[in-house]
């Protein structure tokens, strides 16, 4: 019997010739701007599924989808990737300035190394084709490091001559001609039925942000993150072209922060004596970010969350430090405020300050300001004596007074590290921002407010209407910690459920606005005052074991919406969603997985 059903095989493997040897049975063919999945027919020059969504939508595979001129000949022609050769020079055609010439070198690099990640598994390298030549201009080839008003836009122009396929990327700053290339090389695929490297011939794209600051915050203190995985996050931040990540480097639970003023800080606030960050550390992360379009915004938070690290420095220099129970003095254990009546605070505030701006060299900083807690204030003989004495009481509206005090000192010691200058400061929602007091202690010249209640509260609009540039974080779309279990208690963490891509992408600050009842038309000053948002990541339940498939693809969507500003809703950004996640895996990055792939592979199955 089974001597029988053997020779069956046999013979049934001879009779169907040689299937054996195929790799493939399938291909894809775009049809209504769907890429539909056919048996392979070697008669009608077949392609892949990459190669068909390179061609078929409107968009391409574009991730963030461009947001001026988008001229796509939906051609696909052969390159040879031996002969590749990608060319910057500034606008009177000089060689670029050494400093933008170094980041733009690293740039041509990063372009490179990713068009290897589409055929990574095979042994040889496409060399069918034409050559590809790259030619960038940047017109201001000084500039290399990021501010609010830079100038990102660029013109991607892609043509095909006798001999070679020639992109030309235009830009005035260096950050445009980078987030050229990065298009550029998103109209580049592995066609793996064809086994060649295609590129979109005929290209007119045309390109700005919507939105100036377009960030990610990642919280390194309730858990400590490597080096690696930082710039592994900020390569997926390149590659969806956000432009600032906001290091919240400190807390009550660790002090990973090396400062050289004040090494006691990280020696007794650090988790181990390896999981600090060194200045060496740091130099490496902003200039790593710098040469990918990416400012690095340090947060020092006060007068609350602090607490490990500061042991050293005395008794009365902070208070409530892990006091229990922590529910009546902060919102999670452990528990610590500063102690904005001790001047000490202030001389080690201003070495901290001195420290992160040698290093950050930020042009913005974030002094967070976040749930100050009057209970751990009032707790302290110390403070409770002070205020007696400096004719306060002890009310709420007392001990406001009290963190306004630290906060203006506070801003003497920024300034002062800031050789003396202003800086545009950021500050979370707060008491101190509340509908009513915002503008009684803040002034809307010098400070930034980062909303992170939900989008619906009423003092946003008041913060838009009182002059304040503001950016969105409501938890309610952008806090990427949200849905999982609890670690206070048991059930959900807080803000659950968990956010879907299709809610980051949705979040739109100016219908929020629209919906309080601010006028954001085109022109108005209320919109020049929203500069963006961001996607935060507090880390009580993340560490780089996970951080990628927290903020990926989710942080993309919100980059699409910062970018672009589209007016269709997420089903229209879906095939792309898929596509720019498979991208971000093949970059490296461990992406979470959105849908089954087939409905990658079925374009238009799935979602309702
Ligand atoms: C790009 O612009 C050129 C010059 O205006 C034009 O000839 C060409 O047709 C455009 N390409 C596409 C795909 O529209
Ligand atoms: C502030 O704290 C330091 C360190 O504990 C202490 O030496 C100093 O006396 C305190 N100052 C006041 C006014 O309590
Ligand atoms: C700290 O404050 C307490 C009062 O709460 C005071 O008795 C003590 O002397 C202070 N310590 C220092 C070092 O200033
Ligand atoms: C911003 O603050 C200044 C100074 O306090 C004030 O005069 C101005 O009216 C404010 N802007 C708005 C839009 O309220």
């Amino acid at each position: 019997m089974t001597l029988l059903l053997l020779l069956l095989l046999v013979v049934s493997f001879s009779a169907t010739g040689n299937w054996a040897q195929e790799s493939q049975v399938w291909m894809w063919v775009c049809q209504e701007g769907k890429c539909v999945k056919q048996p392979l027919d070697r008669d009608m020059t077949p392609q892949g599924l990459q190669a068909c969504k390179l061609v078929c939508d409107t968009y391409s595979t574009l991730w963030p989808r461009p947001r001026g001129k988008v001229e796509l000949g939906r051609i696909l022609a052969p390159i040879n990737y031996n002969s590749i050769t990608i060319t910057g020079t500034s606008g009177d055609h000089r060689a670029l300035s050494k400093n933008v010439g170094q980041f733009f070198n690293i740039a041509a690099d990063t372009f490179s190394n990713q068009l290897t990640t589409l055929f990574k598994k095979r042994e040889q390298r496409p060399s069918d084709g034409k050559s590809l030549q790259v030619r960038v201009t940047i017109r201001d080839s000084y500039t290399r490091a990021l501010k609010i008003g830079s100038d990102e836009s660029y013109e991607l122009y892609i043509s095909e001559a006798d001999t070679e396929i020639q992109a030309s990327i235009i830009s005035t700053e260096f950050f445009g001609a980078r987030h050229g290339l990065e298009t550029l090389h998103q109209l580049i695929t592995f066609d793996d039925v064809t086994d060649s490297l295609v590129i979109m011939r005929d290209v007119n794209i045309t390109d700005s942000p919507a939105f100036p600051f377009r960030s990610l915050v990642l919280d390194t203190a309730r858990n400590y993150f490597s080096v690696a995985s930082i710039k592994r996050t900020i390569d997926g931040m390149a590659a969806s072209k956000l432009n600032t990540f906001h290091w919240h480097l400190t807390d009550s639970h660790s002090f990973p922060f090396q400062s050289q003023t004040y090494p006691q800080l990280s020696l007794y606030g650090a988790y181990t004596p390896q999981q600090i960050y060194t200045p060496q550390d740091i130099l490496s992360v902003v200039e790593y970010a710098r040469a990918r379009g990416i400012r690095v915004v340090p947060e020092f938070d006060a007068p609350a969350h602090v607490g490990e690290g500061w042991q050293w420095a005395g008794p009365n220099v902070t208070v409530c430090v892990n006091a229990q129970p922590w529910i009546n003095y902060c919102v999670e254990p452990p528990c610590g405020q500063l102690n904005p009546t001790n001047d000490t605070v202030y001389e080690i505030l201003g070495g901290i300050y001195h420290d992160m701006f040698a290093l950050f060299e930020p042009d913005i900083f974030h002094m967070g300001g976040d749930e100050v807690n009057f209970g751990c204030w009032r707790s302290s003989p110390e403070i409770v004596n002070w205020m007696t004495s400096h004719h306060l009481g002890q009310t709420d509206d007392d001990y406001l007074q009290l963190w306004d005090i630290f906060q203006k000192r506070a801003y003497t010691k920024v300034v002062e590290a800031n050789g003396g200058k202003e800086i545009p400061i950021v500050l979370w929602t707060s008491h101190l921002t509340a509908q009513g007091t915002v503008d009684k202690y803040l002034d809307n010249k010098t400070y930034i407010i980062q909303i992170w209640t939900k989008g619906s509260d009423k003092v946003i609009a008041e913060l838009i209407n009182k002059g304040f540039r503001v950016i969105f974080s409501n938890y309610d779309a952008l806090y990427f910690d949200c849905g999982f279990g609890a670690w206070i208690s048991e059930g959900n963490n807080w803000c659950s459920p968990y956010i879907g891509w299709q809610k980051v992408y949705m979040n739109n600050p100016y219908t929020m606005l629209t919906d309080l009842g601010v006028d954001i038309s085109p022109g108005t000053e209320a919109r020049e005052l929203v500069l963006g948002a961001e996607a935060a990541l507090w880390s009580e339940q993340v560490d780089e074991s996970s951080v990628d498939g927290r903020f990926w693809p989710r942080a993309a969507a919100m980059a699409e919406r910062l970018w672009s500003n589209p007016d269709e809703g997420w089903q229209k950004a879906e095939y792309r969603m898929l596509a720019h996640r498979e991208r971000l895996v093949r970059q490296g990055i461990q992406a979470e997985a959105l849908e089954p792939q087939w409905c990658y592979q079925n374009e238009g199955s799935c979602p309702e």
